[in-house]
């Protein structure tokens, strides 16, 4: 395949514009003043597919934002890779902590800075391209189907219907995926899994008004108070997690295994002045690698109550609330978890207080055999245009849709990342290097090779 490098080279600055043209588009999906950008993407996405090459495009109504589909089937009897991204993009606030304006992208140091830049506009674009560049050369040596949605960053909802309802559409042999991060430029690796998540709001509720805190200070339950003590009660002093049965279902990782992710190159020192901050914590008795990709966790994501504004207010407030989620491994189920955190929460809450254990969007945890074709395949691929072998790495990042493939289809996901942990992914300044964007419209067309060779053998 010597000529993606030269067509690579030629086509580089228009893949770019395009790219800038996409990433200016506001599709944030959680936000419903966004709507109409949202739309506004898909029909992009649908109309870059169709100009590839791609049949049947189409924007598929959901419940809530289309799916864009799209396929090029040359073969009955070839395998068929179901390329999955999304176009939504997690809001862009705070707006004023950007260097440049979120929606208006900007090249700096070989990086396109934007909202959406790496997660996910970015790295799924690239498979346009890519297949683009193998249809123009007459070098796609499988069926391609496209599959790329807009609610990724809201918990994917509607997909598991669609998925259900477009069974024979959908149908593939594997699905591939770009929506994760490698370990360095010079370091290639694959994801080999992803976490679950349980996500729950919680909201106490003290006396039925809000009260001077003087007049009422110290005799009367502060839901804020409360919280806090409530919150701080789920963690001991090893930083193991209080929930009664939260552990239960935890597959314990090998010694090899855990051997294994051991060598893989990682620089603590590097990891924590890249943060600023003078030391890590976790769980106690594993490593700082162990701790994001084999063990669950509990973080609170936002706290709020009382009075926030300019000044003081002196204020003992009628409610509190926290959004809290938790990041499952392999074997633990979103529900349960969802179910033991709530049962405990409720009985912890001393009788001063009421409280409510809300529900958001859940997902399970997925892995990747690093036995499997679609893992060989990708691995070969990565191979070819990096010259080493990639390293097989679990994210602590989540996907649930990549569970539901598996359960819905039966389809397996092979997650090949191009985007680099340090993109500031859902954070101010997302970027994405132009070197990863080239480098992953280089690596997919031999990810379709080798898959289709080595499902030919
Ligand atoms: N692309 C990310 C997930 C990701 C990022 C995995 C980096 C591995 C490495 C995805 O868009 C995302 O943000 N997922 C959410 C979950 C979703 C339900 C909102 C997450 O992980 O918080
Ligand atoms: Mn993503
Ligand atoms: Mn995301």
């Amino acid at each position: 395949m010597n000529f993606i490098k030269s067509e690579l080279e030629k086509n580089k600055k228009r893949y770019l514009e395009e790219l800038t043209q996409l990433l200016s588009i506001p599709s944030v999906s959680a936000d419903p003043t966004f709507r109409e950008d949202v739309y506004e993407a898909a029909e992009f996405i649908r109309q870059k597919l169709k100009v590839a090459g791609a049949d049947n495009t189409e924007l598929c109504p959901t419940e809530g934002y289309p799916v864009v589909y799209g396929e090029k089937i040359i073969d009955k009897n070839l395998p068929t890779v179901l390329v999955y991204g999304h176009y939504d993009v997690q809001p862009a606030d705070p707006y004023d902590l950007w260097t440049s304006p979120p929606f208006e992208p900007v090249v700096k140091d070989e990086k396109i800075y934007a909202r959406g830049a790496c997660d996910d506009k970015g790295q799924m674009y690239m498979h346009i391209k890519a297949f683009e560049l193998m249809l123009k050369n007459d070098a796609l040596p499988c069926n391609v189907k496209f599959m790329i949605e807009g609610e990724e960053e809201v918990g994917s909802d509607n997909l598991g219907p669609f998925c259900i309802a477009n069974k024979e559409r959908l149908a593939a042999d594997i699905v591939l995926i770009s929506d994760t991060s490698m370990i360095a430029n010079d370091i290639p690796s694959i994801t080999s899994g992803l976490r679950g998540l349980s996500y729950v709001e919680v909201e106490v509720t003290g006396p039925n008004r809000d009260l001077h805190s003087g007049v009422y200070g110290g005799a009367v339950a502060n839901p804020i108070n409360v919280l806090n003590r409530m919150i701080a009660s789920l963690f001991d002093e090893n930083q193991h997690i209080t929930i009664p049965g939260f552990y239960d279902d935890v597959e314990e990782v090998s010694e090899d295994d855990r051997i294994a992710m051991a060598s893989a190159p990682f620089s603590l020192e590097d990891y924590k002045k890249d943060l600023e901050i003078a030391e890590v914590e976790g769980e106690n008795g594993f490593s700082t690698l162990e701790r994001t990709a084999i063990r669950p966790t509990l973080d609170v994501n936002g706290i709020w109550g009382g009075y926030t504004g300019e000044g003081a207010k002196t204020v003992l407030p009628s409610k509190a609330n926290a959004k809290i989620s938790m990041r499952l491994v392999p074997n633990q189920n979103s529900a349960k978890i969802t179910e033991l955190f709530t049962i405990h929460f409720e009985s912890i809450a001393p009788k001063s207080v009421k409280v409510k254990v809300t529900a958001h969007h859940g997902g399970e945890p997925a892995l990747t055999h690093t036995d499997s074709i679609g893992y060989l395949a990708a691995e070969k691929a990565m191979e070819a245009t990096y010259g080493k072998k990639p390293i097989p790495l679990r994210s602590g990042g989540s996907i649930p849709i990549v569970a539901l493939f598996e359960q819905e289809l039966g389809l397996k996901s092979i997650l090949l990342g191009f985007g680099l942990d340090s993109d500031n992914i859902h954070s101010p300044d997302e970027h994405f290097g132009l070197f990863n964007f080239y480098k992953g419209i280089e690596t997919i067309p031999y990810f379709y090779e080798e898959f289709a060779e080595m499902m030919a053998e």
